[in-house]
Order: structure tokens, then C-alpha cells, then sequence
């Protein structure tokens, strides 16, 4: 079999099995198993593949016809231009968090001209706390953005936080970024005049040498956490449904139950002027935007994605 009639079987195999994005499924699937990129795809069509390539391609289409998702199969998905290792541990990170790091980055701006600094900020001194990390997208995302600053990723599976790790090395931000196997900021530091800091599972510095700032506070806390309803769970994707850790899509009976919980929890650690940037869920905004009518919440402001549907949070704590 040559690849032009591999290609055509499998857009065969996933268009039947009624498989979503089924063209750029079954080419990803085939670059997977030739180990070429696009481009050589399609400049080789008459090329024969070994017959053991077609047949483990083969069964990567079955497995994607019974709902297995792509980036479970290929074991990689972008994203920030930089490439993840997935495993069914973590999340498989989504396009519309990328907007959460694009508000992040934008706050953080803002805050340096209002301070009088002109210049694109590398991070100095900054103190940035990623929740619920999954694969390390978001942490490794900002490393790479901030290269002076200091990062803490928590999450509460060790599986998923076993992934992060090995991205980090992969993307050599290891050295910038603590992971933290806790219930969200749990490990980190309450209040300026707490003098005695909750340690961390695995002995984590709370205040890394070269750090500029003197209080243990967090200057940005950025989080996608799990915001799906449980009484949702029917109606999500197979894929998603079957494949992914529930522990990273559930945020309670009705979704916003652990956000809640964070926003609260955020507000005890930022440092004053410190930013909060959420990823909120299609139908979470009502239920969250009150959660920051409080007096610890300044300048908050909503961002849609794409599809115009209210998908960042981010506010000032003061
Ligand atoms: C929606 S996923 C986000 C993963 C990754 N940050 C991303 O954007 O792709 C949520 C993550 O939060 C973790 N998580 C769930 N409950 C948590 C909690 N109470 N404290 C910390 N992490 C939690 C899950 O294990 C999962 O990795």
C-alpha cells in the first residue's frame, strides 16, 4: 500500500466511524507512524510503506474509530508552539487556554508600564503560581515567556505531575519551575507575616535564592482548572468523557465549585497588585464573575475566546 491509499483508507475508516476532525486525525496518525512531517506527506504519495507501518497504522485507526483520542495515540499536542508530552494522566492541552497566557502576559505589562518600566518584561523576581498544572502546558508556556521568573505548579495527581516534570526537562525549563503535589495553593505560603510557611510535599523552596522579592507572596497566579459540571459528564464527547482523567475535568456537581474555592484561596497569597488569570468554562462566567465582588478583587475584566464565548478572568487583588 502506498501512502496516497493509506491516507484515503483511513479518511475512509474515521469518516465512517464518524470521528471528529477525521482528516487531520487519520494524517497525524500516519505522520506518527512514518515519522515525517507534512510536507514530506504529501511530496511522497506514491511512496510504499512497510507493511508493518501499515498495519500498526491499522490498528492506531481502529483505536481512533472506538473514540481513543489522536494525542493518546501520537502521545504529543501543541501548544504555544512548543510541543507536550500527553499521556491519558493529563488533560490534553486545549487551543483557548493559550488565551489565558496571552492575558497573563498582557497583565504583566500593563503592570511594568504602570511602574514606570518601558521594557518587554523577562519575569525578574516574579513569583507565578500555576494550579491544577496537568501536562505543564501553561507553567512551561510561561517559563519560556518570563525566563527570570520563579515558577510553582501544583497539582494533586503525581501521575499527571510525573508528565509535567518530563516536559519541563524536555522544553530545559526544570530548573524554574517547582512542582507541587498539593490541593491547589495548599503548599504555598499564606500572608505576608506568616512567618512559619506550610511546607510542601517533596520539600519544595518557597523562597528560591535570587528571588527578588522579599515577601513570600505570589505576584500571578494563572489556573485552568477542572470546571466541568458532573451532571454534565453525559453529554461530554466520548473522547473526552472516556479518555481523559476526571479529575481534571470535574470541578464539582456544577463546575465552579473548586474555582471558587481557589479564588478564595488566591486572595490570601497574592501579593497586593498580584493577578489572577482563570480559564473559565462555556457556561461558568455568571457563577464566577461574582465571586470577585469583594473587596479584595480590583480591575477585573473578562476575555471571550474565539468562538465569542467568555473564556479568561482575570483581576487584581489590592
Ligand atoms: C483542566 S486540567 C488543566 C491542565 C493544564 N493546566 C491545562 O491547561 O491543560 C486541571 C488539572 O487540575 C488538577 N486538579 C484537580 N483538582 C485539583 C486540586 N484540588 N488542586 C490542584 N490540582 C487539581 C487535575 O489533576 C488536572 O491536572
Amino acid at each position: 500500500m502506498n501512502i496516497r491509499a493509506a491516507l484515503k483508507e483511513g479518511l475512509a475508516r474515521l469518516r465512517e466511524a464518524h470521528t471528529p476532525s477525521f482528516t487531520l486525525a487519520a494524517e497525524l496518525l500516519l505522520l506518527h507512524v512514518i515519522g515525517r512531517d507534512r510536507a514530506w506527506l504529501y511530496a511522497h504519495p506514491e511512496d510504499e510503506l512497510f507493511p508493518e507501518d501499515a498495519a500498526r497504522y491499522r490498528q492506531l485507526l481502529a483505536r481512533r474509530a472506538a473514540g481513543e483520542p489522536t494525542q493518546h495515540l501520537t502521545g504529543k499536542q501543541e501548544f504555544w508552539g512548543l510541543e507536550f508530552e500527553v499521556t491519558p494522566d493529563v488533560l490534553i492541552p486545549r487551543p483557548e487556554t493559550e488565551h489565558l497566557i496571552e492575558i497573563a502576559l498582557d497583565r504583566l505589562a500593563v503592570r511594568e508600564l504602570r511602574a514606570g518600566r518601558q521594557q518587554k518584561t523577562q519575569g525578574e523576581g516574579l513569583r507565578i503560581a500555576d494550579v491544577g498544572t496537568g501536562s505543564g502546558c501553561i507553567a512551561i508556556a510561561l517559563a519560556h515567556e518570563l525566563p527570570a521568573a520563579t515558577i510553582f505548579a501544583t497539582d494533586t495527581s503525581p501521575a499527571a505531575l510525573a508528565v509535567a516534570r518530563r516536559n519541563a526537562q524536555h522544553h530545559n525549563v526544570s530548573d524554574r519551575i517547582h512542582f507541587i503535589e498539593c490541593n491547589l495553593l495548599d503548599a504555598l505560603p499564606v500572608g505576608a507575616r506568616h512567618a512559619v510557611p506550610r511546607t510542601a510535599v517533596g520539600a519544595v523552596p518557597l523562597q528560591p535564592s535570587g528571588a527578588s522579592h522579599e515577601s513570600p507572596l505570589l505576584d500571578l497566579i494563572v489556573s485552568n482548572p477542572p470546571y466541568i459540571g458532573q451532571r454534565e459528564a453525559a453529554s461530554l464527547p466520548r473522547e473526552v468523557r472516556d479518555h481523559e482523567p476526571a479529575s481534571a475535568l470535574f470541578g464539582g456537581e456544577e463546575g465552579y465549585e473548586l474555582c471558587a474555592a481557589l479564588v478564595t484561596e488566591a486572595a490570601a497569597r497574592l501579593a497586593p497588585g498580584g493577578l489572577l488569570v482563570l480559564e473559565l468554562g462555556h457556561d461558568s462566567l455568571p457563577a464566577v464573575r461574582p465571586l470577585f465582588d469583594t473587596p479584595a478583587w480590583t480591575s477585573v475584566a473578562v476575555t471571550n475566546d474565539l468562538a465569542g464565548i467568555p473564556r479568561v478572568i482575570a483581576a487584581e487583588h489590592q
